[in-house]
């Protein structure tokens, strides 16, 4: 696919910008991105917070930026991971790869040390986007067929994981017309092209080829999870456990850490949407773009949502509730004299449930955290509370739920039940991110962003 240049791209602050450049290969013939990236970006607030980078480095001159990149990926926030190929490590060594990234770099498809560790099938699961900086010629061409004799290229087969490839190589190879049916045939298949920019390069030639530069690397990158999918619509998310104060010291509460519901609003966020996060107290920093509300009771979070309901196209009530507060919180500490105690509950305000009553109301998706019975409760809530969604996880199992950081849901909506795999609590909530704008604008086709933006 040749790239139109009059379709938008991304938005860069200065005309001289290198990433503006590629505006001009393009309108001279060569390939430039997969797609032109239709999303309002701010590159000044380029953020892979908890995004894991698989960074692949094949056997070019350019392989001496990868250490770059690496640092500047791990600036906007992102976990690396390097894998290299035997013409790479020609060029910079392992070692300096290991020590940039912090962790070790895999280089042979069969190592024993590391398949009883994270294996390639691992690792290509564990990444939230594949990154080739720079990708040789060759590389290029065997992606492009499909081959895997390495353990760069089986991980980019391997995995379901976005891929994005950075040519860099001297500029007759980069117009032969092999690499540049290698690069078309990678771009039919969704492979990202990431430049390659134009100047001089290390052969002392002029012209295409050279591999952008790191931070536009980065700027890229971050781009590849910016969907658009929600674009123009406000989010109202809820997260974390709630605090019922029984005394000034004690509280009833939950083992709620809101990963998912931090999660679910970044995800939110990198769809496009304006995003307010209504969160009980947690140990998590506040998401970056994301407007964010400290809460503390049942009964805060409730008027936080109450105040914002009216403006919201989605509703995530993600939090874990509590279904009940002690009647009356005493002055005073509680001292252990008798030798038991009567504690008095009464019930908290249904959030989920009086944001669904709303008048109109939001595209509501609910959460419930079950011990068991998972799809008959899910589908028991999901009319009771009158809500659009559930998405429905089990607790009290071991790596999945609560304070884990994976997370197992099944959605569960009018039309059926969809499950999905066990993921990270990042990718299980661009999953149902995804989901929620499917329905949403199945449910009102007339505000579908991605659809106005392609008239
Ligand atoms: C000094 C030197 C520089 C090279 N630079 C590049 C380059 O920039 N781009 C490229 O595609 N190949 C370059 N090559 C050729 C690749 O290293 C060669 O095709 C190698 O097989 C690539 O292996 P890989 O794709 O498995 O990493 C260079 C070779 C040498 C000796």
């Amino acid at each position: 696919m040749r790239l139109n240049p009059a379709k938008p791209f991304l938005r860069y602050p200065s005309p001289s910008h290198p990433a503006n450049r590629t505006r001009e290969l393009a309108s001279e013939g060569h390939y430039v991105f997969a797609e032109p990236l239709q999303v309002h970006f701010n590159p000044i607030m380029v953020s892979l917070t908890n995004k894991r980078i698989l960074l692949g480095v094949t056997g070019s001159i350019a392989a001496y930026k990868s250490a770059e990149t690496v640092r500047r990926l791990r600036e906007a926030g992102a976990e690396v991971r390097v894998v290299m190929t035997r013409a790479a490590t020609e060029f910079i060594t392992a070692l300096t790869m290991q020590a940039v990234s912090g962790h070790p770099v895999r280089q042979h498809l069969l190592d024993e040390q590391a398949e009883s560790g994270m294996g390639h099938i691992e690792l290509a699961r564990w990444a939230d986007a594949v990154l080739v900086a720079p990708a040789s010629a060759n590389f290029m061409a065997k992606v492009a067929q499909g081959r895997a004799d390495d353990l760069l290229s089986t991980l980019c087969l391997a995995s379901g994981a976005p891929l994005a490839v950075a040519p860099a190589m001297n500029r007759q190879m980069w117009d032969n017309p092999l690499t540049q049916s290698n690069v078309a045939t990678l771009q039919k298949n969704g492979v990202r092209i990431f430049g390659p920019d134009s100047g001089t390069q290390a052969c002392g030639e002029t012209g295409a080829g050279r591999m952008i530069e790191p931070n536009d690397l980065v700027t890229m990158t971050a781009a590849m999870f910016e969907t658009g999918e929600l674009v123009g619509l406000n989010v109202l998310v809820t997260a974390g456990p709630t605090w019922e104060p029984i005394d000034p010291v004690r509280m009833i509460t939950n083992r709620s850490s809101g990963k998912m519901g931090y999660a679910v609003a970044t995800a939110a966020m990198e769809a496009g949407a304006r995003v307010t996060l209504v969160s009980g107290p947690t140990a998590l920093a506040s998401p970056e773009r994301v407007e964010c509300i400290r809460v503390t009771t049942a009964r805060e979070m409730f008027d936080a949502v109450q105040a914002r309901v009216a403006t919201a196209h989605v509703f995530v009530g993600a939090a874990a509730v509590a279904d009940y507060r002690p009647a009356q919180t005493a002055v005073d500490k509680i001292k252990k004299t008798a030798d038991t105690l009567d504690l008095v509950l009464i019930r908290n305000p249904d959030i989920l449930a009086s944001v669904s009553a709303h008048t109109p109301a939001p595209f509501v998706v609910g959460f419930a955290a079950e011990t068991g019975d998972l799809e008959r409760n899910a589908v028991a809530k999901l009319r009771a509370k009158r809500v659009d969604l559930i998405a429905a996880n089990l607790v009290g199992q071991p790596g999945s739920g609560f304070e884990a950081d994976d997370n197992h849901l099944i959605l569960v909506d009018a039309a059926g039940t969809v499950e999905l795999p066990l993921l990270s609590k990042a990718k299980a909530a661009r999953e149902l991110i995804h989901h929620i704008a499917v329905r949403y604008h199945a449910k009102n086709p007339a505000e579908n962003p991605r659809l106005a933006h392609r008239q």
